[in-house]
């Protein structure tokens, strides 16, 4: 195919300024993969809690094999990520950056969301299929995906579970206290609902997800904590149709990327008791591209959608509605499912997702 250029309108300065723009990008690409690596090797970990190191130093210390952490430290050096003091062949991490780049970092470690794009590289053969053949995807085609998720949802949802989140509910704090039914659908390794249960031990806990992998790790995790007011299940909740069972209902985005996301919002509504509260939270975009120009991380979220959320809804049969479907697409089926009392907030420390508060 021949390409049509206008020589007389070509703008020669803009091109340029945009091929070191796409140079750029490949550059960071690159360097995103590394910054997942080295939170998943715990380099960022090790580096941050010894103020030098020569490569060999760090590579003992982290039980790693010298020679990839020094062709790591290369990487992380020249993208200003690591100091290094080339006299004495010496790294260190930069308070500062280890302030967004390690566990329990004070300003969030953006480092876990750097593994999502390893693990877009990781599908990238079948994701092309996907392209040519319009078929969607599995849960079990992505490699770790559930741990990923945990970690991320430990940032955005468990560690502001109790001061920012249930916060949102008027009174719900009181209720779990007295004594509850609750259930958080599409739980994953089910880190929430765990933290939830051994908070409130009068009330009565239930996670369900599809995938049996994260339901066994989460049901694993709650036996050792020695939890008996919670229980997971295996369950796809597709056509879900329990009726009035609980008295809060939770979702921590698993909407989007469902089968029938209307579907199960009208579900989680027949499932609730008469009084019963549902909290959905979910990605925050717009349903209309023009308006996402500006959203945080807009590019990213589409990313993870072409590659995941939209491939697993197409795979189970579904919409594949993508991970921005958008707050007013969520907004327009909670109503639709017949909850009158719809409320939206965005949240300080997390401004990528929304969270809906809908009842009655
Ligand atoms: C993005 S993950 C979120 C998991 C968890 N809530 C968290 O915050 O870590 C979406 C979850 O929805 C689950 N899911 C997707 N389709 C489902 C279905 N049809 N029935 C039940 N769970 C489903 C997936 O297995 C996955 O664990």
């Amino acid at each position: 195919m021949t390409q049509h250029i206008d020589a007389a309108a070509f703008d020669t300065g803009k091109a340029d300024a945009f091929l070191d723009r796409v140079a750029g990008l490949v550059n960071d690409g690159a360097i995103a993969v590394m910054v997942g690596l080295g939170h998943r090797t715990g380099l960022f970990d090790t580096l941050a809690g010894m103020p030098l190191a020569t490569s060999t130093e760090l590579a003992e210390e982290a039980a790693l094999a010298e020679r990839y952490v020094r062709e790591w430290l290369a990487v992380m050096v020249t993208a200003r990520i690591v100091a290094f003091d080339p006299t004495r062949g010496t790294y260190s991490l930069p308070a500062e950056h280890a302030a967004s780049l390690t566990r329990g970092a004070s300003l969030g470690n953006l480092a876990v969301y750097a593994q999502h794009v390893g693990l877009l590289g990781q599908v990238q053969e079948r994701l092309l299929t996907c392209f040519e053949t319009g078929e969607g995807m599995s849960y079990d085609d992505y490699p770790c995906f559930h741990h990923l998720m945990a970690e991320d949802s430990a940032m955005t949802v468990t560690a502001g579970l109790f001061d920012h989140i249930l916060p949102l509910v008027p009174g719900i704090d009181l209720r779990l206290e007295g004594g509850i039914d609750v259930l958080d659908a599409g739980c994953g390794q089910g880190h929430a609902l765990i933290a939830l249960a051994a908070r409130y031990p009068r009330s009565r806990f239930v996670g369900y997800d599809l995938s049996g992998e994260a339901i066994s790790h989460a049901a694993e995790v709650a036996r050792r904590a020695g939890l008996e007011n919670l229980t997971f299940e295996t369950r796809d909740l597709t056509g879900y149709d329990e009726r009035e069972r609980f008295d809060f209902i939770a979702s921590f985005d698993a909407v989007h990327d469902q089968k029938d996301p209307a579907g199960l919002i009208r579900g989680l509504k027949g499932a609730l008791k008469p009084g019963g509260v549902y909290l959905m939270q979910d990605i925050g975009g717009s349903a209309r591209l023009e308006n996402n120009l500006d959203f945080p991380m807009a590019s990213f979220l589409y990313a993870i959608s072409c590659a995941h959320c939209t491939p697993v809804s197409l795979g189970q049969g579904g919409e594949g509605l993508g991970t921005m479907w958008g707050w007013e697409t969520a907004e327009r089926m909670l109503r639709d499912a017949g909850f009158t009392d719809v409320s939206r907030r965005v949240l300080p420390h997390d401004p990528m997702n929304v969270w809906f508060v809908a009842s009655e």
